[in-house]
């Protein structure tokens, strides 16, 4: 033999020995199926995944009918699974040949829509997985409807058991006529026990939960403070990952950190890789900077979770910023009871940038009447006097284990009553999804107190749903402020044309990513919701129409804005503010609930303000506030204001600040509203925005009005002869004054100037005002109406200087450092508010 016959047989012999590996590999994932329900061949869904026909696995005396959607909802992620069904009309088993000893995921999808002739509402079915069951009773269009969702992913971890295949039965249920069973899409994939140890119970230190022998129902799946990962980008268990966002409660966001992409995250090696994928180590959320605030509060997630059964929490931990014991230890609370005091998260790793997790279970009862919920809270552990003074999170799973019964099934979600009226009013069945009210998606307030049935549905849809965020060019982990969730995001690049033409179906004005953030209102619900937009229910009256009182949801209090339809700029504001406000999100911001375009009327509905506006309360004297509640009114207002410029991805410039702007709600709390002139401000390498003046006289920027350039330092300066406006109790303008007198900026600088400013205050006040106090508060007014925008504070600033006014006003006595206040003590902290501005290097113009 020659050399040549000497490679020619080393090459086949390496091709035998690759090819017996591929087999090899090929048969260990033999174990996995994607099954594409009632589609002859299968196909590729949008992530590139391989899905085949159902057909074989189904016995072949069931009585099966495979069908085709009718209808593509622009949010489904792909074709494939969903648009074909197979439908089941007796109890029917998929049989899967698996390793019995290992645990698998089991993955149903479910598009409700009209197969054939079938009618969706009919479909009620349970299916079991071997013993288990995993739904029973279940409606899929009436899960869908309660969670404004297109389509319905449930998730479960089926561990081994001792029959010889995984068998999966569909029944449709006897207890109604007609009754089927249908599904888009099954997924088993072969997986390892993500729970080999018991999970510590808590309130219980003793005792623990035996995972291992149950099956779960994957319930929230959080990457915290980072952001989406698809099934692609998880650790080979094809998991999705989500934000955390929409979960934290309350204003109290915390701060997102991110590792450097130079450093790697370290795997010691009895750390299985599988657990959670790098992205999630690398991000975390932790309280903040500043010690002394983040003992005030407790980071805070709450989740929405079916009653009676128990749950298990893992939390997922890797220290991104300390490096020694006892510099960042916590306590973690799961609904209110300790789950494990002076956690340190060094302490377990044994180093910065090693990742760690921990398992809780809790039982969660099913208290009557109200929502059950699952809280997990992160507080400083002060006993154990660390470092520093705060939490830290890097992930997070919640899964639901099946009861001693072998159930995990729990009953079908309930829509809301107005949303059912509605609709048997407009006679839309479900065949029909391309309604408005299919898309429509609300989206909850950061704001924890929302209390309509939307939020917690809203809130599921993140679960149920396979996401996917435009991410823009913004997708650094500093992002998170933007609480962005809804699936009308999904798949810019997968369905396009279906999003586009169904965008300009619903609303041809609105960006989709506008229009997927906001409710869709038919205008059935809001007649109905006004009583036909009786007169009686009129709360006010602006350049664009009436604003009324209405209920929506059954029972939740909104405002109404009703444009007229003449005036041809409510349709360019009408857009604007619905783009703007739709991804904005503050405690201090009035929340836009949705909108209704239909019938050429154009109404936006928000949060009800029930104590209207502040100036009602300044000199048309509904109420009577006091020199404290002005201030925490202003604070408030600062806030929202200091949010809109600094706090979301481009710097955004109200335009219209003024005390008809800035309402109060029930608790006094002040939120900025009507965003219908607003501008997003300057790009980086532009100073201002050139823009027709608009605006309110009297509050209305001099150099803006000179120069027609916009700044941040325009609403500065309205914010300014707001202050006064709450100091004095006038309006900016009062015609009926001797001329010098007329305009209260002028007026009051006047008065500022020659110091005889506690002339004009407003009497109910004289004697309340510590003097130091209206020293600072004029002065910081003062300082907002300057002449050039150069020359004003910024918003934080004047923020900053509100909070000390207030400080000093509670505690007059006490010396205090200049750099120790800043902070309202008891008031609700906004604390990333807060933090920003403790953050910021203060720039003493004095
Ligand atoms: C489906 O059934 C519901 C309730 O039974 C009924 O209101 C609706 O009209 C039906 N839709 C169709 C298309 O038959
Ligand atoms: C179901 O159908 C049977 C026979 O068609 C009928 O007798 C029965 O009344 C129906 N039940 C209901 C609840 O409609
Ligand atoms: C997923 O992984 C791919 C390739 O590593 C990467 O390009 C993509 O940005 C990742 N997607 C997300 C959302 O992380
Ligand atoms: C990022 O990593 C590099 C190299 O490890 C280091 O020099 C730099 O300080 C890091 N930056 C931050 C913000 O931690
Ligand atoms: C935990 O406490 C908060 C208030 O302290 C309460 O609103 C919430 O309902 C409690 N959560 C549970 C699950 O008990
Ligand atoms: C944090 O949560 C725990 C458990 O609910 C509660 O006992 C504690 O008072 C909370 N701390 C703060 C500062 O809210
Ligand atoms: C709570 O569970 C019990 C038993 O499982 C059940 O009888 C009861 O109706 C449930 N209560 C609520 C409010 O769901
Ligand atoms: C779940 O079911 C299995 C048997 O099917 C049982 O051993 C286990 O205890 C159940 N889990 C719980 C939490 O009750
Ligand atoms: C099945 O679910 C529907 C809708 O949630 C409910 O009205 C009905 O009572 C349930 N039936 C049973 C037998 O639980």
């Amino acid at each position: 033999m020659n050399t040549k016959t000497h490679v020619w047989f080393l090459i086949i012999l390496i091709s035998f020995v690759v090819n017996a590996l591929y087999v090899e590999s090929a048969s260990k994932t033999l174990d996995s199926y994607l099954l594409s329900c009632g589609s002859s061949n299968g196909g590729s869904d949008s992530d590139g995944r391989k899905w085949e026909s159902d057909s074989k696995y189904l016995g072949s005396s069931d009585n099966s009918i495979s069908a085709k959607a009718k209808f593509q909802d622009p949010s489904l992620p792909s074709a494939i699974p969903y648009m074909s069904a197979r439908i089941l009309t007796s109890e029917s088993t998929y049989t899967l040949s698996v390793s019995t000893k290992k645990r698998h995921w089991v993955r149903l999808h479910f598009y409700p829509s009209s197969y054939s002739s079938l009618n969706a509402t009919d479909a009620y079915f349970d299916v079991t997985a071997g013993e288990t069951t995993l739904l029973n009773n279940f409606s899929a269009p009436i899960t869908a409807e309660a969670l404004t969702q297109s389509y319905i992913v449930r998730e479960f971890s089926v561990g081994p058991f001792s029959s010889d295949a995984l068998k999966i039965t569909f029944t449709p249920s006897a207890k109604h006529n007609g009754s089927y069973a249908f599904v888009n899409g099954i997924e088993i994939i072969s997986m390892p026990e993500l729970f080999p140890e018991p999970a510590t119970l808590v309130g219980f230190s003793d005792q623990t939960v035996d995972v291992a022998s149950s099956t779960l129902q994957t319930m929230f799946r959080l990457n915290v403070g980072g952001q989406y990962i698809p099934p692609n980008n998880d650790s080979d268990l094809s998991r999705t990952w989500y934000d955390d966002s929409p979960y934290v409660y309350g204003a109290a966001f915390g701060v997102t950190t991110e590792t450097n992409t130079t450093v790697k995250i370290d795997f010691p090696e009895e750390f299985p890789k599988y657990v959670a994928p790098v992205d999630v180590y690398s991000t975390a959320r932790s309280m903040g900077p500043d010690s002394k605030l983040n003992q005030n509060f407790n980071l805070t997630w709450v989740f929405p979770v079916d009653g009676n059964f128990m749950y298990v929490v893992r939390l997922h931990f890797c220290e991104l910023e300390q490096t020694l014991i006892n510099q960042r230890v916590f306590d973690i609370f799961i609904n209110n009871q300790t789950a494990q005091e002076a956690a340190d998260v060094i302490a377990w790793s044994g180093a910065k940038e090693v990742p760690v997790y921990k398992d809780f279970a809790i039982f969660v009862s099913n208290t009557s009447g109200s929502a059950q919920e699952l809280w997990l809270a992160l507080h400083p552990s002060v006993a154990e006097k660390p470092e520093v003074y705060d939490a830290i999170l890097n992930g997070l799973e919640i899964f639901k284990l099946n009861d001693t019964s072998g159930n995990l099934a729990a009953p079908n979600p309930v829509p809301s009553p107005m949303l059912l009226e509605a609709e048997s009013e407009e006679k839309t069945s479900f065949a029909e999804p391309s309604k408005s009210k299919k898309t429509a998606h609300i989206i909850g307030g950061a704001a924890g107190g929302a209390a309509a049935v939307g939020l917690v549905a809203a809130i599921c849809i993140v679960v149920y749903n396979r996401k996917k965020r435009v991410y823009g060019n913004e997708s650094n982990g500093t992002s998170g402020w933007l609480p962005l969730y809804g699936n009308s995001l999904t798949s810019h690049n997968n369905s396009k044309s279906t999003i586009s033409g169904k965008s300009s179906h619903t609303s041809s004005h609105l960006s989709t990513l506008a229009a997927g953030l906001c409710r869709h209102f038919a205008l059935g619900e809001i007649k109905q919701g006004t009583k036909n937009f009786d007169e009686s229910n009129v709360i006010g009256v602006g350049g664009f129409g009436k604003v009324y009182k209405g209920v929506v949801d059954g029972g939740t209090k909104v405002a109404i804005k009703r444009a007229n339809p003449s005036s041809e700029q409510g349709v360019h504001e009408f857009r604007t503010e619905i783009e703007m406000l739709s991804k904005l999100r503050h405690r201090h911001l009035v929340s836009l609930i949705g909108f209704c375009e239909e019938n050429d009327e154009m109404i936006l509905v928000y949060d009800y303000m029930s104590h209207g506006t502040v100036r009602e309360h300044l000199y048309k004297c509904k109420t009577h506030l006091s020199w404290k509640q002005r201030l925490e009114i202003c604070i408030g207002a600062a806030r929202g204001l200091h949010y809109l410029h600094t706090g979301a991805k481009y710097t955004i410039i109200h335009r219209d600040v003024k005390t008809t702007n800035i309402l109060v709600d029930e608790n006094w709390v002040a939120k900025v509203s009507d965003f219908g002139l607003s501008k997003t401000g300057p790009a980086l390498n532009q100073t201002h925005v050139s823009t027709v003046v608009k605006g309110s006289f009297g509050y209305l920027d001099p150099e803006y009005f000179r120069r027609q350039q916009l700044t941040d330092k325009s609403d500065v300066y309205s914010f300014g002869v707001v202050l006064f406006e709450v100091l004095c109790a006038r309006p900016a303008l009062n015609p009926s004054l001797p001329k010098e007198q007329v305009s209260l900026a002028d007026w009051a600088l006047h008065c500022q100037r020659k110091g005889i400013l506690e002339d004009i205050i407003d009497p109910t006040l004289k004697g309340k005002i510590n003097p130091e106090v209206l020293k600072k508060f004029s002065e910081t007014a003062e300082k907002c109406l300057s002449d050039h925008g150069t020359e004003r504070p910024s918003m934080g600033d004047v923020l900053w200087n509100l909070e000390f006014c207030l400080q000093l006003q509670e505690n007059p006595s006490s010396s205090l450092v200049k750099d120790d206040v800043g902070i309202a003590k008891d008031s609700e902290i906004d604390a990333r508010e807060a933090n920003m501005a403790a953050h910021r290097k203060l720039e003493p113009w004095k």
